[in-house]
Parts: structure tokens; C-alpha cells; sequence
């Protein structure tokens, strides 16, 4: 369940009006729910109850110093993959003994950094990379605990650019080759054995993915916990949510009336964790957009309507470079007016952006409500990988970010100014 709903004819997020907050605070809008990711974070923790686990939020998903605070008071790890979300995580109140810091491309300083606040875990992604932290290790008289990210091969049925589990992918070492990397690995004096580590792809809608990489790692995993000390086993990330349907009336309502329900927390657990139960390790999750995604949405006030000869164009004041996902992978985000009444005039149109580029769209078309000039309207599930794949693209200032908590309005990240633009710069 997500907390957007209408009440009284005008969408709210918890007791927040939505319409009275975009006047107020200017659109293009994020406006994030603090009760829908707690919600999300539960209902997952609690279709996991049995088998010992722990969350490690992948902190690309959205990484406002507000969201990682709510989720750290929750008792949520983080999965990083750079030392700048290290760093929002240390400042957000979040534990570093709960990071797993991933990411092909580690650089000496981060990896130095990370070792100081002693991370919980490395996820080592090359045989040069392990080699690069056990020195940079031995340079500060320190151990660096690691895990080798396993590749299992396996098909996760998601968009190309988001898939990371096939051997054509960067990621990871090849099955074929792990149990040699953790020999080196033991023989390195600085390096620490304690886990396995995989991720096949991201937003992935079917269970069978998941248990194939499942089935096929859990018999490495055992064989290399005979050899080495492993404590656990990580499963990554990648449970998809439902675009298209964003707001009947919460997610997991819309799953459990459908036949065939495509991936819930209920689907996920009841399939793998009595797979998992059987390694006797602790079990890693790396959900980022199962948190997140609905936990958000963009606020966006049309500014024109264009009646072109073969389409209808709604050009409104938020653009590619504030929500890249319809362009970068034909992301679907449902496209609702703040005002209920104005869905029931429709019509076909393509929504855009005001930037340069003829891939600033947000659907092309679609129907959806006519909403006109001035019309507030929400492009829905933009809690993750939204913001944080902001830019500012066409010299456009980064929109604000307000956390809802009930009737409390929190602005959690100030509007940029033009000042703000070119400040570095001088
Ligand atoms: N763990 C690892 C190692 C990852 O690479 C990712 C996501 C996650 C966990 C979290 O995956 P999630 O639970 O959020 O699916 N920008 C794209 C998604 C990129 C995902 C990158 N890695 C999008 O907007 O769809």
C-alpha cells in the first residue's frame, strides 16, 4: 500500500493536500510518504520472518539524508557503491558496520575511506580490485572484510540496461571462476572471508529469475563455506514494482486480486527462503526501488497545451532531466491530475518537458486525463531512481524534495537556485 490517495475530489500524500503543497512550495516536486517506505520496509521484513536476514537498502534508489534517517532508525543496512553515499549514510545517522559497498569501480580513496568507518563488507567485482584493497589495507594496518560477487548467469527478463546477472555483463566474477578468486582471496594477509555475494538485475516482475540464480549459486555457496569462513550469503536487490497501476488503491491490494500475481514479498519469501534456510548463513537483501519507488511521486504544473497536426502535446514545467527513466529505459509512470475531476474529460496526448531533446517525454501517447495550462498533475512511483538520476541538464535548478509524515511537512531538500548553478564555478 502507498499513502497517495484522493480525499475530497484532491490527491493527498498521508493528511498532506497535495495542491495546496505544490502551490506553496513551486513544482517540479518530489513529495516523498515516510509511512509508505516504513510500510514497505515491514511488509518485506515481515515475509521474511524465519529466516535470519537483514536489509541492506540500496541507497542509489534515493538517497535524501531524510529517507536514509527514517531507514536507519528502522534498523536498515545500506548497500553503497560509492564513498559519496557512504558519506550521506554516516550523516544520516546510518550505521557503516551495516554497509555493503559494491560497484565495479572502487577507487583507493573510497576503499580507504570505507576501511576507517569499518563497512561491514566489500563486494569484490575483479581479482585487480581485491588486490587494490588488500594493499590499500596493509597501507593503513587494517583487514578489509570481503564478499566475491558471483555471477550466476542467469536471465533476469528485465530491460537490458538493468540486467546484471548474464556472463556479457560487467558484473561480478564468473561462476566458473569464484572458487578460485576466494583461494586467492584467502591467501591475501589483509583480506577477510565472510560472504557470497549476487544481484542479477532490477526490477524484475516474475519470482523465477530469482530462484534460477538462487538454485544455481546455493551449491557454490555451501561448497565454499566448507573451505572458507562465510557468514553469509547475499541475494541483492531487483524486486520490481507495479508502474502501471500506481494508484489503485496500494500496490499489494493490486497483486493479490490479479491471478497471476507477478513478484510481492509474500511470492519472494514463500520461494526462496526455504531454498536459503538450508545454508545455515545470514541472508542479504539489497532492495532499493521495492522501498522507495511508490514512495514517491513528481509533482509537474502543465505550462502549455500544443494541438499538433498528428498529436497533442501537454508541455509541462519537469523534464528529462528531472525523472530520466521514460527516456533512458521506456520507463512507465502513470500520469494523474491533483484534482480527481479532471480524469474524466480524456484524451490522447504525449506529456514532455520543457529541454532540447525530442527524448524529453513522459508518455507518449497515452491516455490520460485532459488536464490543461496551470493543472498540477503527479507522475506516480518516482520514489526511486528518480531524483537521484537528476541533472541539471539544460541549466535547470534541481527540484525540491519534501518527506510527508502524517499532517508534518518536512522539506528534506531545498529547490536549487540559479546562484546555486554556477556557484562551483566561480
Ligand atoms: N544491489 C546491486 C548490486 C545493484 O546494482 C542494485 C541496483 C540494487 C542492489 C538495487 O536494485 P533494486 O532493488 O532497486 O532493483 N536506474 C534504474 C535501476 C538501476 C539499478 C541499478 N542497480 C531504473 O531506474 O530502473
Amino acid at each position: 500500500m502507498h499513502q497517495f490517495h484522493y480525499r475530497k475530489g484532491i490527491l493527498h500524500c498521508e493528511e498532506v493536500n497535495l495542491q495546496a503543497l505544490a502551490e506553496e512550495h513551486g513544482t517540479p516536486l518530489y513529495v516523498y510518504s515516510a509511512q509508505t517506505f516504513r510500510d514497505n520496509y515491514h511488509r518485506l521484513t515481515q515475509a521474511l520472518e524465519g529466516l535470519d536476514h537483514q536489509i541492506a537498502y540500496a541507497v542509489k534508489a534515493n538517497s535524501n539524508l531524510s529517507v536514509l534517517g527514517l531507514l536507519a532508525e528502522l534498523g536498515s543496512g545500506f548497500d553503497i557503491v560509492s564513498g559519496g553515499e557512504l558519506f550521506r549514510v554516516i550523516k544520516a545517522g546510518g550505521d557503516p558496520k551495516l554497509c555493503s559497498f559494491a560497484g565495479v569501480g572502487k577507487t583507493a580513496e573510497e576503499i580507504s575511506y570505507a576501511l576507517e568507518h569499518e563497512i561491514h563488507c566489500f563486494n569484490i567485482e575483479s581479482v585487480a580490485e581485491l588486490e587494490l584493497i588488500n594493499k590499500v589495507a596493509e597501507g593503513i594496518g587494517a583487514t578489509a572484510p570481503i564478499a566475491v560477487r558471483i555471477n550466476p548467469n542467469v536471465d533476469a527478463r528485465t530491460h537490458e540496461y538493468i540486467s546484471t546477472g548474464k556472463a556479457e555483463n560487467k558484473f561480478g566474477i564468473d561462476y566458473a571462476a569464484a572458487s578460485e578468486v576466494y583461494q586467492h582471496a584467502a591467501n591475501l594477509p589483509h583480506i577477510q572471508i565472510k560472504g557470497v555475494q549476487m544481484h542479477i538485475g532490477s526490477q524484475l516482475t516474475s519470482v523465477t529469475p530469482f530462484v534460477e540464480a538462487v538454485e544455481r549459486v546455493i551449491p557454490l555457496v555451501a561448497e565454499l563455506k566448507s573451505v572458507h569462513d562465510i557468514e553469509f550469503f547475499s541475494i541483492g536487490g531487483g524486486i520490481g514494482i507495479i508502474y502501471d497501476a500506481a494508484l489503485a488503491s496500494g500496490q499489494q491490494d493490486w497483486w493479490d486480486q490479479h491471478d497471476e500475481p507477478p513478484l510481492s514479498p509474500v511470492v519472494y519469501a514463500n520461494e526462496l527462503a526455504p531454498r536459503l534456510q538450508s545454508l545455515g548463513l545470514k541472508i542479504l537483501l539489497e532492495p532499493g526501488r521495492y522501498i522507495s519507488g511508490n514512495a514517491g511521486v513528481l509533482l509537474t504544473t502543465c505550462l502549455y497545451e500544443k494541438k499538433g497536426h498528428a498529436k497533442t502535446f501537454k508541455i509541462v514545467d519537469a523534464g528529462m532531466n528531472d525523472l530520466i527513466r521514460p527516456a533512458l529505459y521506456q520507463g512507465h509512470h502513470e500520469i494523474i491530475p491533483l484534482r480527481e475531476d479532471d480524469a474524466s474529460t480524456r484524451v490522447t496526448a504525449d506529456v514532455v518537458g520543457p529541454i532540447c531533446e525530442s527524448g524529453d517525454f513522459f508518455c507518449q501517447d497515452r491516455e490520460l486525463a485532459d488536464f490543461k495550462a496551470n493543472d498540477i498533475i503527479a507522475l506516480m512511483s518516482a520514489g526511486a531512481y528518480s531524483f537521484t538520476m537528476a541533472s541539471n541538464y539544460n541549466s535547470r535548478p534541481l527540484p525540491a524534495e519534501i518527506l510527508i509524515e502524517g499532517t508534518q511537512v518536512t522539506v528534506a531538500r531545498q529547490r536549487q537556485s540559479w546562484d546555486d548553478l554556477i556557484a562551483p564555478e566561480l
